[in-house]
């Protein structure tokens, strides 16, 4: 049977679908991947993103941060892979979204349930009072921003290189990966623990992992029990169209 025919299948048969994304998910949306051809990694040191270098010496990586993050991604919309899951969720098959990004698309696309392991850089948190922000409250600049309640440093509310993951998130994750019977593993080379530990979990305890991925992935050598080797959208417009036999 053909992959997407399988994977068709399996969700239509799905208690419990779930969907573990990473920055291929965003590709569409004029994000690029952080790992292979054209990723961020290769343009930009990962060190700016290294925790006390930011809380020590803001000044040094504030700039890169918001180039990267708020200049160039800021604009970013979600694409058909994230309005795919979105319709998955409404026709009541998805109960989850959990995703290593940090843009914010899945729930600007509509998805209510999203798991954020990474956090998001639509806020902002204070490094003393704790207040957290809206980008949309904040202005912007070259100077690393401060907390307009305290006037101390403010930070993004995703996690840097060297900082723990937020415990309720990775909490929920783990207990969703127990509970899926058919994951989705969307766009992640599985590089970055512990969030690569997700798609291990639901397949130590049975769960169907259908892999969407042109290229490489950790999962592709015994996890994934399907790779279907098409971009994210393209897939899941096709999935999407097979779960409600259009
Ligand atoms: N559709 C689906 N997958 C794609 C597409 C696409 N259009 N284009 C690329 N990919 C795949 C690549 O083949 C690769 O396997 O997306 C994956 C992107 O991998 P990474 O860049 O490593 O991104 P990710 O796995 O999300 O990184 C995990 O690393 O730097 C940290 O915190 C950062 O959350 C990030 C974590």
């Amino acid at each position: 049977m053909h992959r997407i025919e399988k994977a068709i299948e399996m969700i239509i048969e799905s208690r419990f679908l779930t969907a573990f994304c990473g920055a291929g998910i965003s590709v569409e949306s004029g994000i690029p991947t952080f790992r292979g051809e054209g990723g961020l990694w290769n343009k930009y040191d990962p060190d700016c993103l290294d925790l006390d270098t930011y809380l020590y010496h803001p000044e040094r990586t504030w700039k890169i941060i918001k180039e990267i993050f708020y200049d160039f991604f800021g604009q970013a919309k979600p694409n058909p892979a994230h309005y795919a899951l979105v319709e998955l969720e409404k026709i009541g098959y998805l109960k989850s979204v959990i995703t290593q990004n940090i843009d914010n698309l899945h729930q600007d696309a509509g998805s209510t349930n999203v798991i954020e392991f990474h956090g998001n850089s639509h806020f902002f948190v204070c490094t003393s009072c704790s207040t957290k922000y809206k980008l949309a409250e904040l202005k912007l600049t070259d100077t690393p921003p401060i907390c307009p309640a305290c006037g101390k440093l403010l930070k993004p509310d995703f996690i840097f290189f060297g900082e723990a993951i937020p415990a309720l998130a990775r909490d929920r994750a783990f207990k969703e990966s127990e509970l899926t019977d058919v994951m989705l593993v969307i766009g992640t080379t599985g590089e970055v623990m512990p969030a690569s530990m997700i798609p291990y979990i639901a397949r130590q305890q049975g769960a169907f992992i259908i892999e969407i991925n042109p290229g490489y992935s950790a999962y592709q050598n015994g996890v994934s029990n399907i790779v279907i080797r098409q971009s994210a959208g393209e897939a899941l417009l096709k999935i999407v169209k097979g779960v409600k036999g259009e």
